[in-house]
């Protein structure tokens, strides 16, 4: 089939090289001629696992085109997708910009029957406003042509996009047009070979399908932060506390990791969007109000152990920091946890020395160069002249490090383990002082002896 991308994002550029994967012909347009151009040369915008091989294979198949030529995109696509961001306004709402500019165009360029499919996270009535926008195009240039607008969510995992959208585990269509859903079906017919994934809705119920994906998710993680602060409080380690509970099948032990709170592109702002939009329907959504305050605090608890144990002096310090992406398995770096902490650090006057996997040039972009922050090209080399470790992402290279050196390389030993990654009994055996979320330390070693 012939598909078009609007939108070379994460969601975008993953979407399009899998339907080119599986024998599609597909357009990818952006605005970003930076871009395009790096994508033409084999340059990947994002680090996503697998990505590179696969849009080298099929952009050398002649399967997957770059271009920032809208036009030429809408003329080949019989299904266009828009897949471009729709970040928080001031206001915390989605700000639609990017995706009505993309409907307009479509508009202005469309000549035939077309399925417009919103792949971007958006408040429910967009697919009207979408709409409408096309419409009003059409009618501007005395066109009649007939097109449908889907809602087709993407639940795809930064960090695992490729896997994701090869094998979805469900494929959520919001449509009343049997011809737009006949077309979306054979579209994705390869990746419902196993089992029928498509679930069929209307489009305002598939709309909020995907803000109420993300805030459950957002409240399981803010709900078990929340009991890490009790833990913390009533001398109980969450770690067994999270044991305990998961073994409930009802509850299940995925997504119930306590730790520095949630960051990246998505929870932040979709609980945010979906409580404006419970607003703006006059109600007031005092769970989703919850859910974003615990986790802004969460956020903060690492520099509340940083500064209770350093009595508050945390001036002329130097803090390792292991980690600065929102998650392992990937460079992005909206929302970050580790970035309200090296604010934190720095109006405090401290120094950050920072390693990531691959986010060291997405925090070069952010940051600059600034004396306060030295991005180090290996986890040991942040150590050196550092005071003490913190672990912001839990990326695998981190679970097993060597503590001897970590112990004789920092100022004095400490570990802040922002994710729980390690046994706190086999840190404070290699001579290293150890914080953890939620972790009270007199409860451990009475659990120790237990043991
Ligand atoms: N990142 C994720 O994990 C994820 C997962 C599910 C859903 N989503 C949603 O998908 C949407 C896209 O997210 P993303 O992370 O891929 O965004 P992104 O910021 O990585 O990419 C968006 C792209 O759209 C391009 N763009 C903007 N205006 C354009 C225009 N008029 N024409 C063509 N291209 C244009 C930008 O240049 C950019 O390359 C958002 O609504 C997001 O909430 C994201």
């Amino acid at each position: 089939m012939r598909v078009t991308m609007f939108g070379t994002g994460y969601v975008g550029l993953v979407t399009g090289t899998c339907l080119a994967e599986v024998g599609n012909d597909i357009y990818c347009v952006d605005v970003d001629a930076q871009k395009i151009a790096g994508l033409e040369r084999g340059e990947m915008p994002i680090f996503e696992p697998g990505l590179t091989e696969l849009v080298a294979a099929n952009h050398a198949g002649g399967r997957l085109h770059f271009t920032t030529d809208a036009a030429q995109g809408i003329a080949h696509g019989q299904i266009v997708f828009i897949a471009v961001g729709t970040p928080p306004d001031e206001d915390g709402s989605a700000d639609l910009r990017h995706v009505l500019t993309v409907a307009r165009t479509i508009g202005q360029h469309i000549d035939r029957y077309t399925v417009i499919v919103n792949k971007s996270t958006v408040p429910v009535g967009t697919a009207d406003r979408v709409r409408e926008a096309i419409a009003a195009e059409l009618s501007a240039r005395g066109a009649k042509v007939e097109f449908d607008v889907v809602s087709n969510p993407e639940f795809l995992k930064e960090g695992d996009a490729v896997k994701d959208c090869m094998r979805p585990d469900r494929i959520v269509v919001g449509s009343d047009s049997p011809r737009a859903v006949e077309l979306l079906k054979a579209l994705y017919a390869p990746f419902n070979r196993n089992h029928e994934r498509i679930v069929l809705m209307d489009v305002r119920s598939s709309e909020l399908t995907k803000y109420a994906a993300n805030a459950m998710l957002a409240t399981k993680i803010s709900f078990m932060n929340e009991m890490a602060n009790i833990a913390e409080r009533v001398g109980a380690d969450i770690e067994l506390v999270r044991h305990g509970i998961g073994s409930d099948p009802r509850i299940g032990y995925s997504f119930i990791y306590p730790g520095a709170g949630y960051g990246g592109s998505c929870f932040p702002k979709d609980v945010q969007a979906l409580e404006r939009i419970a607003r703006s329907h006059d109600y007031e959504a005092r769970l989703l109000d919850a859910v974003e305050a615990v986790n802004l605090k969460q956020k903060e608890k690492l520099f509340e152990l940083l500064t209770r144990h350093f009595a508050g002096a945390l001036r002329g310090k130097t803090v390792a920091l292991w980690g600065l992406a929102f998650k392992p398995n990937t460079d992005d770096m909206r929302e970050a946890p580790s970035r309200r902490l090296l604010e934190q650090l720095w109006s405090a006057g401290a120094k950050a020395q920072a390693f990531d996997p691959e986010a060291l040039a997405e925090a070069r972009r952010i940051y600059g160069e600034r004396v306060d922050l030295t991005l180090c090209e290996n986890a040991y080399a942040a150590l050196e002249g550092a005071d003490v470790l913190v672990v912001m992402t839990e990326w695998k290279a981190f679970w097993s490090p060597d503590f001897a050196r970590i112990k004789s390389t920092l100022r004095t030993p400490v570990i802040f383990d922002g994710r729980n990654i390690y046994e706190p009994s086999t840190v404070e055996a290699a001579g290293i002082a150890y914080y953890g979320i939620g972790r009270g330390r007199s409860v451990q070693r009475s659990n120790r002896a237990l043991r």
